[in-house]
């Protein structure tokens, strides 16, 4: 792709105060913000992104209350009903991460269902972060490891290996709306050398025009990963920096 952006990461803040702002309740937030979601996918399919990982739900937004977590549960259940169809004709390959076990189980059933009924796809590959935290993730993984390997060192390699989705890889784009400037416990082993974005907009107001503006702008950065810029210290003369002594 020309862009060069492989992995967009989407922490989708901001529904609660969105609503609030509207004299609305914060669920109303959560409802306008489950429409947006097709957009997005709709958008990094275009784009020709090849994983997109949404937050949707956070180990510690637990601690909400329990009428609100029951309108995300549901809202995440309408969605994969209503999306199906257009991630099979897509060929979408659909996974959710993080602990479900607290999902009711006609929920768990959907998922199972999608997960293995776009297994073999080869298009976009959708990640939904439900029950999710980045820490839980990496020990996870350690764990995993360690019960496999007894007394073996772990390798960045095997850390990869195990975590909850390996072949999406390292995450390229790290978006974040609604303002907050903080990863909140999202995918902090592959963010290492993510380019960060923080738009104000709220996630019921954030647009497929405004993610691909978002792509193209960072696009345009330089990414060094530790190293020099093709261009650094091209510009002056060479005695100069021949004659730099190190104390
Ligand atoms: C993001 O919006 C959705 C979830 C965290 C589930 P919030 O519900 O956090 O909305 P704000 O940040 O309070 O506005
Ligand atoms: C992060 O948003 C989690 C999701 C968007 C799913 P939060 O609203 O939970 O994060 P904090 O509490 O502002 O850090
Ligand atoms: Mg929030």
């Amino acid at each position: 792709m020309s862009h060069g952006i492989k992995h967009v990461a989407i922490i989708m803040d901001g529904n609660g105060r969105w609503a609030n702002q509207r004299l609305r309740p914060r669920v109303w937030g959560h409802v306008r913000g489950s429409a947006v979601v097709s957009d997005i996918v709709q958008a990094a399919d275009d784009l020709g992104v090849e994983a997109l990982t949404l937050y949707a739900f956070s180990t510690e937004n637990w601690s909400r209350p329990s009428e609100e977590v029951g309108v995300l549960f549901s809202l995440l259940h309408k969605f994969l009903l209503r999306e199906r169809r257009r991630l099979l004709a897509n060929k979408v390959s659909f996974r959710v991460i993080g602990n479900v076990s607290r999902l009711p189980q006609e929920t768990k059933t959907l998922i199972a269902k999608l997960e293995e009924e776009t297994r073999d796809f080869n298009g976009l590959k959708l990640t939904f972060c439900f029950s999710y935290g980045a820490r839980m993730e990496m020990l996870h993984a350690v764990n995993k490891f360690i019960a496999k390997n007894p007394g073996k060192e772990l390798t960045e390699a095997d850390l990869e290996g195990h975590l909850m989705r390996p072949e999406t890889g390292n995450v390229d784009l790290l978006i974040r709306t609604g303002g907050e400037q903080r990863v909140s416990n999202f995918l902090l082993w592959q963010i290492a050398y993510a380019e960060l974005c923080f738009t104000p907009t709220k996630w019921p107001d954030f647009t497929a025009s405004e993610f691909k503006r978002i792509v193209e702008s960072v696009s345009k950065r330089e990414r060094r990963f530790g190293g020099l810029s093709p261009t650094a210290d091209k510009n002056l003369p060479r005695p100069e920096v021949q004659s730099i002594h190190v104390q």
